[in-house]
């Protein structure tokens, strides 16, 4: 049997994609999507049962697990325990199927494992002292992924940038929300103020790199593999609208920071991805207006 495929989370921003770039890989009836929410094209499983887990992994006999089903930051914040219950007691549900059965796994870290101390550019080593739970469970998931005996890989993804379908009760919404507001109505009130820098990413970006990451030979990963820093564009609120307005010039956005503000300003404006593009040859190939085009491509047709 070759490469038998379980993902978690199927249904969120990332899995939408990354599902369907699995299945062009591996063949659709290789990949087994599952989520917490019904869907017709989706099995449900709650990464909370680690039964079901486990025995989804044996009956399906698979050999690769892409971890998407978490909280995310705004999300996680709003209900601290119910984040953590999913995002590292699911995880270890996860790891212990995959442990059981030999699996390689790949579960997401996050730039919010960076707190208010870490360098503008982060770093790939430094302290990480998060302000949000989500990003606590996130340098769990990484502490993991070095101690769990199993073949574990994470990415730090930046802010993801997607059309085909909505973000999922992150900070970075809003970088999505805008493009949606931009067209059906002209206008878009930003929850972040307009210097907000963040790192970000097109999806297709982060697609990509999950893929490598999964395809570079265990040797040659090194102390970085349960998070490695990858950076796509990094820009702030009032860029990405001057971007924007290259499309529609009589765009306009307002600025009415929530407490999503207060998370945003604990993370690094961007990101060093060196130990990623040294290690497996990471790359990014959007900058902010090839994202922002291929987003008003996607939207529009
Ligand atoms: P999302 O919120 O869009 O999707 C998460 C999915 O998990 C949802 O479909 C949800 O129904 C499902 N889910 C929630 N609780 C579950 C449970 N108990 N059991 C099974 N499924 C459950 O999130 P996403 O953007 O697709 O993120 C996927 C992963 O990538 C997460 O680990 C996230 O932390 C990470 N990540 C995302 C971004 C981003 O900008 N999208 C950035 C950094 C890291
Ligand atoms: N995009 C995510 C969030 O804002 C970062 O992990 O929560």
């Amino acid at each position: 049997m070759g490469t038998r495929i379980l993902v978690t989370g199927a249904l969120g921003q990332i899995g939408t994609e990354l599902v369907e770039a699995l299945a062009e890989k591996y063949g659709l009836g290789n990949v087994i999507a599952t989520d917490v929410r019904e869907s017709d094209n989706c099995r449900s499983l709650d990464v909370m049962d680690a039964e079901g887990i486990l025995s989804l992994v044996e009956g399906e006999e698979i050999t690769e697990i892409y971890h998407l089903a978490a909280l995310l930051s705004a999300t996680g914040e709003k209900n601290p325990e119910l984040c953590w219950k999913v995002n590292v007691d699911g995880l270890e549900n996860v790891i212990a199927a995959a442990k059981q059965h030999d699996c390689r796994l790949f579960a997401p870290s996050s730039i919010a494992v960076f707190g208010p101390d870490c360098p503008s550019i982060a770093p790939q080593v430094t302290p990480l002292n998060p302000a949000t739970v989500y990003g606590k469970t996130k340098v769990v998931g990484e502490q993991l992924a070095m101690t769990s005996d199993v073949d574990m890989r994470g990415l730090r993804y930046p802010g993801l940038i997607s059309y085909k379908a909505p973000a999922g009760g992150g900070t970075t919404d809003y970088a999505v929300e805008i493009f949606h507001a931009a067209l059906a109505e002209g206008h878009y009130t930003c929850f972040v103020r307009e210097d907000t820098q963040l790192p970000m990413m097109y999806m297709d970006d982060a697609i990509r790199a999950t893929l490598e990451i999964m395809d570079v030979p265990a040797e040659k990963l090194g102390n970085a593999r349960g998070g490695y820093n990858i950076a796509g564009c990094s820009f702030t609120a009032g860029e990405l609208v001057a971007s924007i307005q290259r499309h529609l010039p009589d765009f306009t956005c307002s600025y009415v920071p929530d407490i999503r503000q207060k998370y945003a300003d604990s993370w690094p404006d961007d990101i060093d991805d060196d130990v990623a593009r040294s290690e497996w040859g990471w790359a990014p190939k959007y900058d902010l207006d090839a994202m922002v085009d291929a987003m008003f491509t996607g939207l529009r047709s």
